[in-house]
């Protein structure tokens, strides 16, 4: 077991390990003379670097409250805010459904995921919060209901007789 324990130890980090003297390695007849500094090792200070953290504010037009949540560069604000109490609307949580679509009056967001909303829609202010990180502080408002669905889609539907059925149904 001894010898095991030598073994690691030479095998961690030999700048900071010296090789035992002859009396140190352990032996049946011989009581075990061992120098514990043998097994000090200095190990690197690990650091890891904390994302920055903006204030986000959320006024959520359907309820009439007004929520500040801190959120980190590296986490979507619906998360972060739920996280800390926070709910919001969502429905599919992958950038698809707008569901979760707010108005930004001020601050930066980054949402390459954003998928659901179009490049001119992003370009007039609009986020998706499921999959919007916060690049600086950010203020912003709840969509009306399906405002964003209509601004993207609104053209492509509803222009002619809408009719029930199947589009191959037979009148
Ligand atoms: S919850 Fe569907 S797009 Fe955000």
């Amino acid at each position: 077991m001894f010898r095991e324990s030598i073994a690691g130890a030479l095998a961690c980090d030999s700048r900071n390990v010296r090789e035992p003297t002859r009396n140190e390695y352990p032996s049946r007849n011989r009581p075990l003379n061992l120098d514990v500094s043998v097994f000090t090792v200095t190990l690197p200070k690990l650091t890891y670097p904390m994302a920055r953290t903006h204030t986000v504010t959320v006024h959520d037009r359907q309820t009439g409250r007004i929520y500040t949540v801190e959120v980190p560069e590296d986490r979507y604000i619906l998360q972060a805010a739920e996280s800390q109490g926070v709910e919001l609307p969502f429905a599919c949580r992958n950038g698809a459904c707008t569901t979760c679509a707010v108005r930004l009056l001020e601050g930066e967001v980054e949402q390459p995921e954003a998928m659901g909303l179009s490049p001119d829609l992003r370009e007039r202010g609009y986020a998706l919060l499921c999959v919007s990180y916060p690049r600086s502080n950010i203020q912003a408002e709840t969509q009306d209901e399906d405002e964003v669905y209509e601004l993207q889609f609104g053209r492509y539907f509803g222009k002619g007789k809408v009719r029930r059925g199947l589009p191959l149904d037979e009148d």
